[in-house]
C-alpha cells in the first residue's frame, strides 16, 4: 500500500480528513480547514453547478459517475473537490498521484483492488509515465486491463475485468496530457483564480475553524494579497495569527495584517519575493524580454516547472508579463511595476 502512495478515505465513515498531497511551494499543513461539503466550498460556481448535475444524474441512474478532469493552478481546490465528489456520491475515495505510479504494476495493483464505484483520484496526472498511462486507457474506457504474459510467439493476453470506477484526474497543465488520455474524460472542469470577496469568505471560515476571528476589512487585505488562491490565503492567515498572538494578544486588525504581510515579504499586489525576482530578472538581465523559460529558470536557479506552474499563471493574469512565441516579456505594466515609484518600488530582496 505505502509504496504506491495511495490512501483510502471512506467518506461515509464521517467527516473526511483528506490527505494533503505535496505542494513544495505552499504546503497546507492543516487539513482541518478543508471544506467538508459542497456548502463549505466557496466560489467556482460554474464548476460546482456542472458537477452537481452530473452527480445527481448518476445517483438517479444508480450509475458510476463519468471520469472527470480538473484543471487549474496549484492551491485552487482540485484535491478538495475530488474528495467532495466522492462524498456526495457516497463512495470510497482513493488518492494517488502521477509521479508515484512509477510502474504499470503499481497501477494494476490499485485498479484490481478497487471496490465498485470508487472515486480514484490521480493528482498531477500529466506526470504519469507513458506505459502506466496506457494501462489507464482500457481501464477508463472498458473497465478492463489486458495483462500480457511472456513475450514473442508464446505471448498470451489475459483480460482482467475491473469494477466500474470514476477516475478524477487533477492537472496544472492540461496541455501536457496526451490526446488519448484527455479524450477518455467525460467531464472537464477548469478552476479559475478566486475573487478577493470569495477569499474573504474562505478566510473568515478558516479563522473560525482555527478558533480566532478576523474582521472583514482585515480579511479583505489578506484576500487581495493571496494571488487569487485559497491555499495561499490560508497560509497567510496562519502567519497573521502568529503575528497577532505575539504583537497584539491575538487581536487581528487591518493595520496588523498589513504589518504581518510586510514581514512575510508580500507586497501590495500580493507578489512574494520569488515573483518579484522573476519580474526583476526579465526586466534587468533580459532587458524586458522576451526570454525563454529555461534561460529564466537557469538564471534564477529555480525549476522550470515552478515558474510555469506556480509563479507565471498569476503574473500573466495580472498582466505583468506576457507569453510570446519567443518567450516571456514584461508588459508595460510590468515595466512600471519594477521601475516605478512609491508602493511599486521594491527590490528583489525587499
Ligand atoms: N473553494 C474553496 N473553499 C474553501 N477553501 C478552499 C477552497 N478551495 C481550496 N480551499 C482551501 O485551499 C486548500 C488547497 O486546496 P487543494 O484542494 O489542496 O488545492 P489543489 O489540489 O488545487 O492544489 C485546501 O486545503 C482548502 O483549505
Ligand atoms: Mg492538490
Amino acid at each position: 500500500m505505502k509504496s504506491t502512495g495511495m490512501e483510502w478515505t471512506d467518506p461515509t465513515a464521517g467527516p473526511m480528513d483528506l490527505p494533503d498531497l505535496p505542494s513544495p511551494e505552499f504546503p497546507d499543513t492543516s487539513p482541518a480547514i478543508r471544506p467538508r461539503s459542497f456548502d463549505e466550498y466557496i466560489g467556482q460556481e460554474a464548476v460546482l453547478s456542472g458537477l452537481k448535475i452530473s452527480i445527481e444524474a448518476a445517483l438517479l441512474r444508480e450509475e458510476c459517475l463519468d471520469h472527470i478532469l480538473l484543471h487549474g493552478p496549484p492551491g485552487l481546490g482540485k484535491t478538495t473537490l475530488a474528495g467532495l465528489i466522492a462524498g456526495a456520491m457516497g463512495v470510497p475515495f482513493l488518492t494517488t498521484s502521477g509521479p508515484v505510479l512509477e510502474k504499470g504494476g503499481d497501477l494494476v495493483g490499485i485498479l484490481s483492488r478497487l471496490s465498485p464505484k470508487t472515486v480514484l483520484f490521480i493528482d498531477e496526472i500529466h506526470r504519469l509515465p507513458r506505459p502506466v498511462e496506457e494501462i489507464l486507457y482500457g481501464a477508463m474506457e472498458d473497465f478492463a486491463i489486458d495483462v500480457i504474459f511472456d513475450r514473442g510467439p508464446s505471448a498470451r493476453t489475459f483480460r482482467h475485468v475491473l469494477p466500474p470506477f470514476t477516475l478524477v484526474g487533477a492537472t496544472t497543465r492540461a496541455g501536457l496530457l496526451s490526446a488519448p488520455l484527455r479524450d477518455r474524460f467525460g467531464i472537464f472542469q477548469d478552476l479559475d483564480f478566486y475573487r478577493p470577496d470569495e477569499l474573504v469568505k474562505i478566510l473568515i471560515r478558516s479563522a473560525g475553524v482555527l478558533g480566532f476571528s478576523v474582521p472583514e476589512e482585515a480579511a479583505m487585505e489578506i484576500g487581495c494579497r493571496s494571488r487569487g488562491t485559497p491555499r495561499i490565503a490560508n497560509r497567510l492567515l496562519r502567519r497573521v495569527r502568529d503575528y497577532a498572538q505575539v504583537k497584539s494578544n491575538g487581536t487581528v486588525t487591518r493595520s496588523l495584517v498589513l504589518e504581518a504581510l510586510k514581514v512575510e515579504g508580500i507586497d501590495d499586489l500580493g507578489l512574494n519575493r520569488v515573483d518579484r525576482k522573476v519580474l526583476h530578472t526579465i526586466g534587468t538581465v533580459y532587458n524586458g524580454g522576451p526570454v525563454g523559460v529555461e534561460a529564466l529558470a537557469a538564471t534564477l536557479q529555480i525549476e522550470v516547472d515552478t515558474i510555469i506552474d506556480v509563479v507565471e499563471p498569476y503574473l500573466l493574469k495580472e498582466g505583468l508579463i506576457a507569453r510570446t512565441p519567443a518567450g516571456r516579456r514584461l508588459t508595460e505594466y510590468g515595466q512600471k511595476r519594477i521601475s516605478g515609484s512609491g508602493l511599486f518600488l521594491d527590490s528583489p530582496e525587499s
